[in-house]
């Protein structure tokens, strides 16, 4: 596969920590140390679909492959408008892709690697040849925004690319999951609720997290991960140009960098400005990373992400 096109779009309300400090609890100084976050993106006007649009209409540009053309389209996202339809046939909508299918995929924060896997997936099937894969989130509405070590963390936006089945850039691909630790991180759907039976009370539900072992469990899986993808495609790490990870914490990707041995300069962030937008938060990078011309024909990358399930992906690309 080869991605032709990436795009990436972020609501136009900006939210410092320090803005944060006037409504909670919290201070500029607690987030910056701990995370490196110092602003946000919030959704206002924008949904989860609009910003999906937004960024998959850039990448389509830049793909210069014509609508018609795309038979595949994967959003991932665990924010989308609609519990269904699904946020892939809302944008298959909006962009007119009629021939395309359209699903959704829900692997919290490893959505984006997810998403591209299913995508050289399908297309070594034989029977798929352009897809649109995306990664869109509106976290801000699953925040219990009384909640100061969660609702701190997160932000909202999406990032897109379109990739063919034409040509050999994925070198490497990893992926795996732990159920038996999902609930350091969830948010409860509804409950069984009907005329027999009732297990609880209809209402909204938000983000819950045992931030610690969420962080233990990045730091030792995400090295784990890319080193095992490294070994996979036979390229050295020495040899990796950048290293995307998913934009969760500051202290993550620098314990990532320690266990790998690579110098900080390797990876490119955009939490600070962003905060975690989970599904989102790879492609928005790798958008950012592509359009500042960081990347260059032959370099070869890598793209990690983690979170809810718990999940982790990581893979090779050579540009
Ligand atoms: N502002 C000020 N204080 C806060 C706060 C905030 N926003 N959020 C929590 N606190 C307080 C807590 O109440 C607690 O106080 P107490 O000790 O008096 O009970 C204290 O800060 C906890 O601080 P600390 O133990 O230093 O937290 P930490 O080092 O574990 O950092 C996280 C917390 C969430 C930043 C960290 O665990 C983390 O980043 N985990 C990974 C989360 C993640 O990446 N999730 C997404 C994965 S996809």
């Amino acid at each position: 596969m080869k991605i032709l096109g990436t795009g990436s779009a972020l609501p136009k309300k900006v939210v410092s920590n320090d803005d944060l400090a006037l409504v909670m609890d919290t201070s500029d100084e607690w987030i910056s140390t701990r995370t490196g976050i110092r602003k946000r993106h919030i959704a206002v006007e924008e949904t989860t679909t609009s910003l999906a649009v937004e960024a998959a209409k850039k990448a389509l540009d830049e793909a210069k492959v014509s609508i018609d053309e795309l038979d595949l389209i994967i959003a991932a996202t665990v924010s989308s408008d609609y519990i269904y339809p699904t946020l892939a046939c809302e944008v298959q909508a909006a962009i007119g892709a009629k021939n395309a299918t359209a699903f959704d995929i829900s692997a919290g924060c490893s959505g984006f690697l997810f998403a591209l896997s299913t995508a050289d997936a399908y297309f070594r099937t034989g029977r798929f040849h352009n897809a649109l894969i995306m990664g869109a989130e509106t976290l801000s509405k699953m925040m219990d925004w009384s909640d100061r070590s969660t609702c701190v963390l997160f932000g909202d936006g999406a990032g897109a690319a379109v990739v063919s089945a034409e040509g050999n850039q994925l070198l490497g691909m990893v992926q795996g999951s732990d159920g038996a630790s999902g609930m350091a991180l969830k948010c409860d759907n509804r409950p069984v609720n009907n005329l027999y039976h009732q297990m609880g009370t209809q209402t909204y539900s938000y983000t819950e997290m045992d931030g610690r072992a969420v962080y233990k469990f990045a730091v030792r899986t995400v090295p784990n991960a890319i080193g095992e993808v490294l070994e996979q495609a036979k390229v050295p790490v020495e040899d990796i140009k950048y290293f995307l990870l998913h934009q969760a914490n500051l202290r993550i990707i620098e314990s990532v960098a320690k266990r790998l041995g690579q110098p900080m300069e390797k990876f490119p962030t955009i939490l600070e400005d962003c905060g975690n937008i989970s599904a989102a938060s790879v492609p928005i990078l790798l958008d950012k990373v592509r359009k500042d011309g960081m990347i260059n024909q032959g370099d070869k990358i890598v793209m990690a992400g983690f979170g809810a399930g718990l999940t982790w992906g990581a893979c090779v690309i050579e540009w």
